[in-house]
Formats: structure tokens, sequence, C-alpha cells
């Protein structure tokens, strides 16, 4: 049976430690970098918890106001704490979670609670942030509160830049989606009631539940995977999969960018569920995807029990892409090639990789990426023009990475 709640701030699970690390791990160079765009940043957490769990450790919202505080102190531009703006939405414990964020900051204030329902607070909270630098992280217990015709509307804000992580329990749409169409969920999902973490909320054989499933992900396209499933054409985990890579599509159709991360923790090709990052700038999608990169040592291999799955690195010329499928170098550099086709203007290199994430995932380090595009400058087919030409010693340039006072522009030629 899935866990009750009230167990929830216990003690923090495995499942909670691999969301702060995603988080945590993204949230320091997101306000380092947009901290320099002149546009304050409003971070909401709208799913925000208690701050801290009962065996001491911070909760999403301690993580989040610690990195702030961190970096407002390393600017090098004096910054306000206006500059970052947090806002806390809390349905139940929102006394708790002011009195544990007093403990640790008694003389900072300059946080918002909001003590009620995500649902009713999230729009009034974002309508006077025009041109803000907006993100919002997403981490309820169920699926019930994620509203697609919300995410809708907040492209009419105007904020400036927008990000979502939005944690997506996808087994516990499957199995809500088996339930709805009275389809018998056979046990060959090791250990679903597990998976399915903590969910208020129960659906039934009912149209209303059909209708708010399809609220949920965007649209009915779930309803004739279950159905395969029921046929027997797919598996579960094929099921689980089809309709995540749905509900991605369908939040593609809102924002430019969404990378799709499925989590595992254990010893298993399985993924567990699944961190949805949202973004509207190449900026965001591209940092989110080197954050996972960076941290995989922590977030797929310690983590999990026995520590052998190896991400990506399976030899020279076979990958492994996060959806544990295995990827040849072949396949990349024609995905590569296949992107540049696309390509009817010069573009900037952060945007090209963000273009290839969104589009095939993340199947391989960037530097395969790379590779792959020196190889296409070496037949012609494009020329990769770095910003400066050279280095201090004269030599020419060959660095990977922009930044401010470096750009890399790719030219298509043939
Ligand atoms: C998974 S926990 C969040 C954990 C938190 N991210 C952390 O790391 O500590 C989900 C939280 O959402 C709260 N909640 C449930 N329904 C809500 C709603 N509709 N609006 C706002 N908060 C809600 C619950 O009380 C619970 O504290």
């Amino acid at each position: 049976m899935s866990k009750n709640n009230a167990e929830f701030f216990k003690e923090k699970n495995e499942w909670s430690v691999i969301k702060d690390k995603l988080l945590g791990g993204y949230l320091k160079p997101y306000f380092q970098k947009l901290l320099m765009s002149g546009h304050p940043i409003y971070y909401v957490d709208c799913f925000a918890g208690k701050g801290r769990f009962q065996d001491g450790k911070d909760g999403s919202p301690l993580i989040a106001l610690k990195i702030r505080d961190e970096c407002l102190k390393a600017s090098r531009i004096a910054r306000r704490p206006s500059s970052i703006q947090t806002c806390f939405i809390e349905k139940t414990h929102g006394d708790e979670l002011i009195k544990n964020i007093q403990l640790l900051f008694p003389t900072n204030n300059t946080y918002e609670v909001i003590k009620g329902k995500y649902e009713d607070n999230i729009e009034p909270c974002l309508a006077d942030k025009k041109d803000y630098n907006v993100f919002l992280y997403v981490d309820p217990y169920g699926i019930k509160s994620l509203s697609t015709a919300r995410l809708d509307r907040f492209k009419e804000f105007g904020f400036g830049t927008f990000e979502m992580l939005i944690n997506f329990n996808s087994f516990g749409f499957f199995r809500n989606a088996c339930k709805a169409l009275k389809v018998n969920y056979r046990n060959d999902i090791e250990g679903l009631d597990e998976l399915v973490e903590y969910e208020p909320t129960k659906f039934t054989a009912s149209e209303q539940s059909q209708r708010m499933l399809t609220d949920i992900v965007g649209g009915e396209y779930w309803k004739p995977i279950i159905m395969r499933y029921n046929n027997g054409e797919i598996d579960g985990y094929q099921a689980e999969l089809e309709i995540s890579l749905g509900y991605k599509q369908y939040l593609n159709k809102l924002y430019k960018y969404v990378l799709n991360m499925p989590i595992r923790l254990k010893h298993s090709q399985r993924p567990k569920y699944r961190m949805m990052h949202v973004s509207n700038h190449e900026d965001g999608c591209f940092l989110m995807a080197q954050n996972m990169l960076k941290r995989k040592e922590e977030l797929f291999i310690n983590i999990q029990q026995g520590g052998q799955i190896s991400l990506f690195d399976v030899s020279d010329t076979e990958f492994t892409s996060v959806e544990g499928d295995t990827v040849s170098i072949y396949e990349i550099e024609n995905n590569v090639y296949s992107q540049i086709t696309k390509l009817t203007r010069p573009i900037r290199l952060t945007s090209f990789i963000a273009s290839f994430i969104n589009t095939y995932g993340l199947i391989c380090e960037f530097k395969i990426i790379y590779n792959a595009l020196e190889k296409l400058e070496q037949s012609g087919i494009i020329r990769i023009e770095r910003q400066p030409s050279h280095t201090p010693t004269r030599r020419i340039s060959r660095f990977w990475e922009e930044d401010r006072d470096k750009t890399i522009t790719i030219w298509r030629l043939k």
C-alpha cells in the first residue's frame, strides 16, 4: 500500500535525497547566472513541506535559502536580498515551516510563507512578476495538483525567464490510469505500490477520474497506451515510458525545452520516477543537463545499492542513455548531423546543445557531441567559430564552454 503521508517527514528517504541533489546542484549556478541578468529572481517552492525532517535533515526550503544566501554573499556586485525573492507554499505544515526557517535564519525575514494550497495561490503570486526570472519547484505527494491547464496560463504572465522542476510520479499516474479505465494492472512492475510513494488522491473507475488524469498530463494520449498494456502489446514499464514521453511532448508545446529525467535508486535498469525540467531558455536546459552530468556519480551510482550502474560510459563507442538504452557512437553522430541539417542560420553552441538534448534526451556526455561536431567541421559540413579566436598565447582557441566572454557559433556550410 502507499505509505501514510504523516510519516514522510520522520526520516528523509533516498528519494528525497536524490531530489535535493538535483535541486541544490542546480540552484547555485542558476542563482549565480541570473543574478547577473539585472532582473530579480522569484523562486517558489510550491509544495514546501516542513523545512526540516525529524532526523534533522534540511527540507527543500532550507536548502534553497542556504544557497540563496551563499550566492548573494559571493556575488561580486552588491546585491539586495530582493534580488532573489523566495516564496514557500504549504497546505498543512505552514507553522512548522515558519518555525524551522526562523530557527536557522533568526534575523532574516526575506522570505514569504503562504499557508494554503498551491492551486489557490500560485497564480496570484505570479501575476505581478512580469520580467522576473521565475523558478517553480513542484514536489507534490502525488499527481493530483499537476493540472496542465494552469501551466498553460503561466505563459501569459510575461516572465523574463521561466523554469520548473517537477517531480512527476509517472508510476502513480500509470496505476491510477489503469484504475480509471478498469484495467487490471498485473504485477509486472516490481513493487509498484512501493514506487507510488505518497498518494492522497483516490482515483476510481469513473469518467471524473479519467477527466482528472487527462487534465494532469494535458491530453487523452494516455488512454490508448493503457489499452495497449491491457491487450498485452506492451508491458507496464513501456507504458510508463510512453506516458512520460507524451507528458514531455505536451510540456514541449508550452515550453521550448523539457528534460525528462528518470531516477533510479537500485541496481536495476528500471526508472523509479521522473523529474521533469521545463524551461523557455536554452541556458536553463543546458545548465540542468550539465548539473545532471556533473552529479551523475552521486545521483546514479553512489545512491544505487551496489553502485554498479555506470551511466553513459559503457565503452568508447557505446553509451547507456538515461533511459537505460544502449546508444552507439554512430547513432549519436547521426543525430548530431540530423540536428545540424535543421539549421537555417548560425547557432550558438549552448542553443544547439539544448535543442539536441530536448530532441534526443540525455543520451551521452557533452564531449561526445563536441567530438561529433569536430568531425563535421573536418568534413566541411559546418564551421565552428570561437570568440576570442585565439588564446592569450596566440594559439587557436579550442574551448567548448561558452560564458560571458567566450562564444562558440556553429555555421552550417552544406
Ligand atoms: C513531498 S512533500 C514536499 C517535500 C519538500 N519538497 C521537502 O523536500 O522537504 C509535499 C508537501 O506538499 C504539501 N501539500 C500537499 N498538498 C498541497 C497543496 N495542494 N498545496 C500546497 N502544499 C500541499 C504537503 O503537506 C507536503 O508537505
